[in-house]
């Protein structure tokens, strides 16, 4: 008896802390945020970049045309690289789902800096597409959270529809390092004997 109003207490505290920390976490919907930041980003459209290797240069700033203050809440810039729709077909851990909790679109973090506010322009980044980064098609958003870290507005390399801009990664394969290492051994092979040749030519030279 005791332990059983003992057990169902412990389970009303813990179902009320869960309740009262999911009201504290509030749900951000995609398309309620406004698009106030003007984001671009180096790769040309089309370009293709080799993960592990290349580098892409992102640059945002707030739209000058908003109205001075707007982005008063504003505290930090968190940069991604999200797959395009052509990369997320078929492909339910790549799903776009408007509850940003839940959203599957931006996976690879570009960076995370403080917002410096209208005045001090544009800051750049300057990131390493990293060796995890699968071969898809993507593109660049950037969301601005406020103090309490949720999302409160965004910017974007490509247009609504997400058609424009795209940019691709080849990613960083097996082969491809295999690759590489043949090429080093070929080059480590031909400076040896290269040397060999040098030595024993010196030799005969001596005798
Ligand atoms: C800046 O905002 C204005 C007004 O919302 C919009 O018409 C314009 O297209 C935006 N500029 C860019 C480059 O996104
Ligand atoms: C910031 O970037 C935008 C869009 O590329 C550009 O129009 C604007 O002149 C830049 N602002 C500064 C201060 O460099």
């Amino acid at each position: 008896m005791e332990i059983g109003k003992i057990s169902a207490s412990v389970a009303f505290i813990f179902v009320f802390l869960v309740s009262s920390m999911a009201s504290t976490m509030a749900e951000v919907y995609f398309s309620s945020l406004p698009w106030t930041l003007i984001v671009s980003a180096s790769p040309k459209p089309g370009q293709v970049l080799k993960a592990g290797v290349d580098k892409i240069t992102v640059t945002w700033g707030l739209n000058q045309s908003q109205p001075a203050g707007s982005d008063s809440a504003y505290k930090k810039v968190k940069v991604w690289l999200c797959y395009a729709p052509a990369s997320q077909a078929d492909r339910s851990w790549r799903k776009t789902v408007d509850d940003l909790k839940k959203d599957k679109t931006c996976q690879f973090a570009i960076a995370d800096q403080p917002y410096t506010g209208a005045a001090a322009g544009n800051t750049s980044f300057v990131y390493a597409v990293r060796r995890d980064v699968p071969s898809a098609t993507y593109f660049v958003r950037a969301y601005v959270v406020d103090s309490a870290g949720d999302e409160v507005a965004y910017g974007q390399t490509t247009d609504a529809k997400k058609t424009a801009n795209l940019f691709d990664v080849a990613g960083f394969s097996g082969l491809h390092a295999s690759i590489d290492i043949a090429a080093a051994c070929f080059s480590a092979f031909s400076v040896l004997s290269l040397a060999f040749f040098f030595v024993t030519e010196n030799r005969k030279a001596k005798k």
